[in-house]
């Protein structure tokens, strides 16, 4: 049986493997991490020399990938020759929303995990901890375990749940300082030894009582439930921030009111266009389905409704610009500043802005975008996926631009969808001067300077304030 760890291979190379593996490679001196993809462009990236060509933008990661890669992290195209030599495995894979067959739009797709595991059965030749990263859906771990016991090549596989915590934009201290770790395993001997070295690779830079065991269902369920609890959050306050546009009521002073209650909390109140992001809305849908084929109807219900909620932000955000803007925005140059799901990320992926801008689209507005981290390239793949009209139609419609000035130049409107902190150093009379008039801005971050954009001049509207 295994004593230490000394070498660790990371299947998927994306935001949440990249980050994480080189966390632990810049803490554990001691091990080897290899971070394997299939896809070979993204491996490229990550060996860039230029480290501004990262794949992934997050504050903090360049500088230790600098002081890691090619000493203790790898980044490799090798998938078979990494397995086979690791101790311990991570499995980092996409698990997206299924887009076919059975449970299509809600149950999560397992096809990249089960390859995973396929490939992790046929190439092991020694004992491996092999430790679900991915989000999974509660007794995923069952599965797993399935095919590598029926491999017939003697090689002992013990199954952990370690979900990952971590928000983007915030990815590495969320990592160097995470409130907790959670590892579930079977209540085996030999599971509690699994758990145990899992535990210590954490040790070397958290404190032991932040580190959680638990049974591997508790561990996969307790993941679900963490993001629908955060989204739960951001659905109640947007809620509100309806019914505070319609009451004169400020959403920004009741968050705060409500906040200052130690059992409610003041984190996470912020009212806003929508969440965004690959996760909140792809678990939540996850619980809803598993909920409901387990026959629990009312328990779907209960949590479908935080992604309706969000919907409606969403619709309401955009319809408001339409209605605003004299119920036609057809032929009207609206400029979005962000297109990010948040700040300090380059991810787009369920972004409120696509969808506001899909809206928008269908209007006929002329739309033009600026975001500091997303290339023109992403903001058409996000659309074309939509598929609400034709790639063509979309770029006839929408631009995007490198040059928040220029891009002001005759706009009727600018809708904030990101809260990028340049936006607030903006030189916003110079704005205001190139804009036509009236000239409006929806802010759907409340991002700025409610009394100084109307002191310019400007019909400024804030999501969750009249
Ligand atoms: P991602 O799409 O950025 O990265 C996944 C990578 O896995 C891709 O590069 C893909 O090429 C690779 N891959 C897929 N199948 C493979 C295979 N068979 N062999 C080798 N490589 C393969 O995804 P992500 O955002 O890193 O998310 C990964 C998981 O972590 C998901 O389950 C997600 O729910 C969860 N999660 C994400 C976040 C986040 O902030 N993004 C946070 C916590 C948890
Ligand atoms: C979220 C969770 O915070 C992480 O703990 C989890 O690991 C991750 O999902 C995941 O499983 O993928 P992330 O989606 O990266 O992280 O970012 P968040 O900071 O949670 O923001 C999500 C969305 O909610 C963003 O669009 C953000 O703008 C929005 N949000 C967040 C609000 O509108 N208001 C808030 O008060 C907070």
């Amino acid at each position: 049986p295994m004593k230490e760890i000394t070498k660790i291979c990371c299947i998927g190379a994306g935001y949440v493997g990249g980050p994480t593996m080189s966390v632990i490679a810049k803490k554990c001196p001691h091990i080897q991490v290899t971070v394997v993809d299939i896809n070979a462009d993204r491996i490229a990236q990550w060996n860039e020399a230029d480290l501004d060509k990262l794949p992934i933008y997050e504050p903090g990661l360049k500088e230790i990938v600098a002081a890691t890669r090619n000493k203790n992290l790898f980044f490799s195209t090798e998938v078979d020759k990494a397995i086979d030599e690791a101790d311990v495995i991570f499995i980092s894979v996409n698990t997206p929303t299924k887009t076919y067959g059975k449970g299509k739009g809600q149950a999560a797709d397992l096809k990249f995990i089960e390859l995973c595991a396929r490939n992790i059965a046929k190439v092991a030749t020694t004992d491996k901890i092999v430790v679900e990263k991915s989000t999974l859906p509660v007794r995923t771990a069952g599965a797993i375990k399935n095919i590598l016991d029926n491999t017939g090549n003697g090689v002992n596989f013990e199954i952990l749940s370690n979900p990952e915590f971590l928000a983007e934009g915030t990815a590495i201290q969320d990592l160097l300082n995470a409130d907790r770790v959670l590892i579930g395993g079977d209540e085996t001997p030999s599971g509690q030894k699994a758990k145990d070295l899992l535990s210590q690779i954490y040790e070397n830079w958290l404190p032991k009582e932040r580190i959680l065991q638990t049974n591997v269902w508790s561990s996969e369920l307790s993941k679900l439930v963490a993001n629908a609890f955060l989204a739960q959050r951001v659905s109640s306050i947007n809620s509100i921030s309806a019914l505070c546009e319609k009451t004169d009521a400020n959403v920004e002073e009741v968050a705060r009111a409500i906040g200052y209650d130690s059992r409610i909390g003041s984190k996470f109140l912020s009212s806003s266009v929508g969440f965004g992001g690959s996760c909140f809305q792809k678990d939540i849908l996850n619980l809803v389905y598993i909920s409901h084929s387990l026959g629990l109807q009312e328990v779907a219900d209960y949590w479908e409704q935080v992604i309706i909620m969000n919907d409606y932000q969403k619709r309401r955000f955009a319809d408001n610009i339409i209605s605003t803007l004299y119920n036609t925005v057809s032929g009207k140059k609206i400029v979005f500043f962000g297109w990010a799901f948040k700040k300090d990320t380059n991810d787009t992926r369920e972004s409120a802005a696509i969808y506001v801008a899909d809206a928008l689209l269908e209007e006929r507005a002329e739309l033009s975008v600026f975001d500091p981290q997303v290339k023109e390239q992403i903001v058409f793949r996000d659309l074309d996926y939509l598929n609400t009209r034709t790639p063509e139609e979309n770029r006839n419609l929408l631009t995007v631009v490198n040059d928040p000035m220029e891009q002001v130049e005759n706009a009727h409107a600018i809708a904030i969808l990101t809260e990028w902190d340049e936006f607030k150093t903006y030189d916003w009379e110079k704005i205001y001067d190139k804009m036509l008039k009236p000239a409006f801005i929806f802010d759907g971050r409340r991002l700025l300077d409610k009394a100084k954009m109307e002191e310019i001049g400007f019909n400024y509207y804030r999501i969750g304030q009249v």
